[in-house]
C-alpha cells in the first residue's frame, strides 16, 4: 500500500510542506509531524495528548472502538483463559512466549528475588506513620529500592538491567503485602518460595500463626488472572510517566515509582476504589435511579464508566465479571453487586451514556472482587501497581532499545510578555 501523504499550507506566506503518514502493522496511520518546526516555526497543540502517538511501540495493542486488547498480539482473552501472569509478564518484557525451560527459569528467578533487604521493611515500610496508605508506602518503598541497588544505575548493561527488572517484579507483592500489614498492625510475612507468585502474595497478606498459608485455589487463580488483566495498557498516564521518567535514564526503581505515583490518582488506578465508595453511598437499588439521574445532572461521575480510549465495552471488563461469578462462589455474594449490575443495566440503556459511548471500564467490577476476598479500599490501587510493573519496565526496556531522546514537549505560552522587576515597595 503506497504511503499516505498530507500537504500542509501555510495560507499566509503559501509554504507548503508534506507530510507522510506511518503506517503500523496494525490500527489507524499515524501523522509524521517533525517537518513542521523546522519547515514552518510551528509546533503541534494536543494537551493530554488527545490525538498524539507519543512513541513506536510493539508491546500491546488497543482498539478502544471495537474492544480490542492483545498483548504483543495475542487476545487478552486467551491469555486470561490460558496463561499466568508470571508467563504473561515473560511474554511483555521479551515479545514472545517462554519455552518450558525459559519459564522455568524466568519463575525460579522471580522467586528467589522475592525477599527485601531488612532496612527496607525496618527503616522504610515500619518507619510510616501508623495510618499511611499502603499506595503511598509503595510507591516510597519502590524509590527507596534504588538506594539498595547501586548497580541500577547502569542501565546500558542489558545484564544489569534485567536483575533490576525480575527484582521490581518478584518483590513488589513483598512490598505491597508488608504496607499492608503494617497499616493493620499484623507482624510482616517473609515470602513463601514454595508458592507461585500470586498464591505467595495471598500468604503474605493473609498469614497469621500457621506454618504454612495455602490460599484457596479459586481465589488464587482470580487474582492471577486480574493480574494478567492489569499487566499493561499501552501508553496510558502512568505509562507515559514511565516512560518521561526512563527517557532522562533514571534508574529502573525511580522511573517505576514516578508510573506508580501517577497509578495513584483517582482518574487512573484510584477509580477501583471510588467505585466501591460510589456503590456504599447509593446503598441500595432503589437509589440507583436518583443516582443516575445526577450523574446526568453533571454533578458526579458514574465511577468505573467511560475510558479515555474504549469507547465500547472494556474487553477487560467482560472478563473481571466471568471472574466476579467463580470469586463469589467462594466468598459468598458481594452485597454491593445487585446494585453495580443494576447501575450498568440503566446506564446502557441510556441515551446519555449511550450517545457518549460510556461503558463500563476495568475498575467497575474488579472492587467487588478485591473486597469479597477481604482486601481493605486501600489496597486496591497497590493490587494493580502489583501486575503493571512488569508493563512498565517492558516499556523501560522497550525505550531504551530505541535509543530515544529524552522526552521534552513544546508549550503554547500563554504568560504575560516581558517586563521589568519593580521593587517590593513599589507594589
Ligand atoms: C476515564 C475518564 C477520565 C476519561 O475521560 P475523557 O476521555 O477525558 O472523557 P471526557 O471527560 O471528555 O468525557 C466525555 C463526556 O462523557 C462524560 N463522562 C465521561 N466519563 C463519565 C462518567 N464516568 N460519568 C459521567 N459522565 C462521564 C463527560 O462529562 C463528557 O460529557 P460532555 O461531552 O457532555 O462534556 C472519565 O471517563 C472518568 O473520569 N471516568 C470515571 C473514572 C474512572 O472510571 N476511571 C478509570 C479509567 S480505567
Amino acid at each position: 500500500m503506497a504511503t499516505r501523504q498530507f500537504t500542509l499550507t501555510d495560507n499566509s506566506t503559501g509554504k507548503t510542506s508534506t507530510l507522510e503518514a506511518l503506517s503500523p502493522s496494525v490500527g489507524p496511520d499515524v501523522l509524521n509531524i517533525a517537518p513542521l518546526a523546522k519547515d514552518h516555526g510551528v509546533y503541534t497543540f494536543d494537551p493530554g495528548f488527545m490525538s498524539t502517538a507519543a512513541c513506536e511501540s510493539a508491546i500491546t495493542y488497543l482498539d478502544g472502538e471495537a474492544g480490542v486488547l492483545q498483548y504483543r498480539g495475542y487476545p487478552i482473552e486467551q491469555l486470561a483463559e490460558s496463561s499466568n501472569y508470571l508467563e504473561v509478564a515473560y511474554l511483555l518484557l521479551n515479545g514472545e512466549l517462554p519455552t518450558a525451560q525459559e519459564y522455568d527459569a524466568w519463575s525460579h528467578e522471580i522467586t528467589y528475588h522475592t525477599f527485601i533487604h531488612e532496612n527496607v521493611r525496618k527503616r522504610f515500610l515500619e518507619g510510616f506513620h501508623y495510618d499511611a496508605h499502603p499506595m503511598g508506602m509503595l510507591v516510597s518503598a519502590v524509590a527507596a529500592l534504588s538506594t539498595f541497588y547501586h548497580d541500577a544505575k547502569d542501565i546500558d548493561n542489558p545484564e544489569i538491567l534485567h536483575k533490576q527488572i525480575v527484582r521490581l517484579i518478584a518483590k513488589m507483592p513483598t512490598l505491597a503485602a508488608g504496607a499492608h500489614r503494617f497499616m493493620v498492625g499484623m507482624p510482616f510475612v517473609y515470602p513463601d518460595n514454595t508458592l507461585d507468585f500470586t498464591s505467595n502474595f495471598l500468604s503474605m497478606m493473609w498469614k497469621v500463626a500457621e506454618p504454612h498459608y495455602e490460599p484457596n485455589p479459586v481465589l488464587a487463580h482470580a487474582l492471577d488472572v486480574l493480574f494478567i488483566l492489569h499487566a499493561d495498557h499501552e501508553q496510558n498516564c502512568g505509562t507515559t510517566a514511565m516512560r518521561t521518567v526512563a527517557s532522562a535514564h533514571a534508574d529502573p526503581y525511580s522511573a517505576t515509582a514516578a508510573a506508580a505515583a501517577a497509578l495513584y490518582g483517582p482518574r487512573h488506578g484510584g477509580a477501583n476504589e471510588a467505585v466501591i465508595r460510589m456503590l456504599m453511598q447509593i446503598g441500595s437499588i432503589d437509589n440507583v435511579p436518583g443516582y443516575i439521574e445526577r450523574v446526568k445532572r453533571g454533578e458526579v461521575l458514574l465511577q468505573g464508566f467511560g475510558h479515555r480510549v474504549y469507547k465500547n465495552y472494556d474487553p477487560r471488563a467482560r472478563i473481571i465479571k466471568q471472574v466476579a461469578d467463580e470469586v463469589f462462589e467462594v466468598t459468598g455474594k458481594n452485597p454491593l453487586l445487585d446494585i453495580a449490575l443494576k447501575l450498568e443495566e440503566i446506564a446502557l440503556s441510556d441515551d446519555y451514556f449511550v450517545s457518549r459511548k460510556l461503558y463500563p471500564n476495568v475498575d467497575f467490577y474488579s472492587g467487588l472482587i478485591y473486597q469479597a476476598m477481604g482486601f481493605p479500599m486501600e489496597m486496591f490501587t497497590v493490587l494493580f501497581a502489583i501486575p503493571r510493573t512488569a508493563g512498565w519496565l517492558a516499556h523501560m526496556k522497550e525505550l531504551l532499545e530505541q535509543d530515544l531522546k529524552i522526552t521534552r514537549p513544546r508549550q503554547l505560552y500563554v504568560g504575560p510578555e516581558v517586563r521589568d522587576y519593580v521593587g517590593i515597595d513599589a507594589r
